[in-house]
């Protein structure tokens, strides 16, 4: 017997995630964005050049296609959509600025399976490229904000930090690490990153390493005016719209091309896998190929991790009801043309049913199939109804049997 591939989920039941779906289309159109669809597949250098390769994502969780004989090409499954947008809105040679675009797909990321963490993911990813204004960042933590109070996800957190510019991140890098120097008590992970990558050593997972560095320096501290007016402007704006957060000092997020800007939505209900969206500021245009700045700010959160959330308060959610089911129950085989056409008939009038065409021989075990898929009529067809050209409607739920006219099943069931 096959079974999945280790990090993959099978989707048995699609109800919440076509919630969830609705909910975040219907706002986000709301919002003037656009839905687009990206590839699954893109080049390798795509992820190197945008998400750094001293990020985990790139150095270590790369699923890589093997380039075929004879092709040098080096091709993966994208581990996130920030990049391929960034490549899309530049290769469309898009001119009408912001851009803001959303979508929605299966992102791959070689990671050790856990509750919330698999190696194929869903992302619903949301840009606003070519948005310059610190005010462009607050929109869209407010438009996100209040899209996950229109999911119902209870009692979640936003964390902030902000990164500064690139003079900002250079000059920290150098006060960071004079600081790392100094510890004699870091994992060789923080030892490796104080020289590849400093302000990953904050993403740490080891308990140790975190008391050290809450003595640490902090980027907030170190902004240059500018950077320091956006940031105090951002948090000024944020609280003037009502939106609850925390700064955290410690965010940087696994991915290398954020500046300035960035920030996480959490949730308790998650365990250890508790952030269910993540984004921030990022300038990528440089990096693949344009002589323009782009500057951008996105964000994407995860559906899979949304839809854990969503499971336990499934009960309480406006989640549409399947329509009223029909089910047609043809007595014997030679019935069965006549229950295609009703069955026909019905779809032509937009009524969900379905039809029992095993060739079962008794009625009784017929009509526990039937039970089986819940309907709220059952259309019964015996040699008897066919020749007075009825048929015997069965209401499951007060069992009452009435025998009605073909020609009048649509209308009585309609009403
Ligand atoms: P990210 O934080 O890597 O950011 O991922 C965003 C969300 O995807 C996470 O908050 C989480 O819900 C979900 N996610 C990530 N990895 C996994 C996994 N292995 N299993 C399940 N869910 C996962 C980005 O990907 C950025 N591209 C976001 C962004 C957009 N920044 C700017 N624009």
């Amino acid at each position: 017997m096959f079974q999945k591939i280790k990090g993959t989920q099978d989707f048995l039941d699609l109800s919440l995630l076509q919630f969830i779906l609705k909910i975040s289309s219907e706002h986000l159109n709301l919002h003037n964005f656009n839905q687009i669809e990206l590839p699954i597949l893109e080049a390798c250098d795509l992820f190197k050049r945008t998400v750094g390769t001293q990020t985990d994502i790139v150095n270590k969780e790369m699923f890589v296609i093997e380039p075929r004989a004879g092709s040098s090409e080096s091709i993966c499954l994208r581990p996130e959509s920030t990049a391929q947008t960034m490549r899309a809105f530049l290769e469309n040679g898009i001119q009408i600025l912001p851009w803001k675009v959303f979508s929605y797909g299966a992102m791959f990321r070689y990671e050790r399976p856990q509750k919330g963490r698999y190696r194929q993911f869903q992302q619903c990813n949301i840009e606003v490229i070519g948005a310059d204004s610190i005010d462009q960042d607050v929109m869209l933590i407010s438009m996100l904000d209040n899209l996950f109070t229109k999911l119902y996800i209870p009692n979640y957190a936003l964390v902030l930090n902000f990164l500064g510019c690139t003079q900002d991140r250079n000059n920290f890098r150098e006060i960071l690490k004079d600081f790392l120097v100094k510890q004699s008590n870091i994992c060789d992970t923080c030892e490796n990153r104080s020289q590849t990558n400093p302000l990953r050593v904050f993403d740490c997972k080891n308990e140790s390493c975190q008391q050290i560095y809450v003595s640490a320096p902090k980027i907030i501290e170190h902004l240059c005016d500018s950077c320091n007016g956006e940031w105090q402007q951002l948090k000024n704006h944020l609280e003037l719209l009502g939106i609850s957060f925390a700064v955290k000092p410690e965010l940087v997020r696994g991915l290398d091309y954020y500046n300035k800007t960035v920030f996480e939505f959490s949730s308790t209900a998650l365990g250890a896998q508790s952030s269910f969206c993540g984004g921030g500021r990022y300038e990528l245009a440089s990096q693949l190929g344009s002589k323009n700045q782009v500057p951008s700010i996105g964000a994407a959160f995860g559906m899979d991790r949304v839809l854990l959330i969503l499971e336990t308060i499934k009960d309480q959610l406006p989640i549409a009801k399947k329509p009223a089911l029909t089910v047609i129950v043809p007595l014997s085989p030679a019935q069965n043309m006549l229950a295609l056409l009703v069955a026909q008939n019905l779809g032509q009038h937009n009524l969900s049913h379905d039809i029992i065409l095993e060739d079962d021989t008794s009625v009784k075990s017929k009509m526990r199939k039937a039970n089986k898929l819940g309907p709220n009529y059952c259309v019964l067809i015996g040699e008897s109804e066919q020749v007075q050209h009825s048929v015997m409607l069965k209401n499951m739920v007060t069992g009452a049997e009435q025998l009605i006219k073909q020609v009048d099943l649509i209308n009585y069931l309609k009403n």
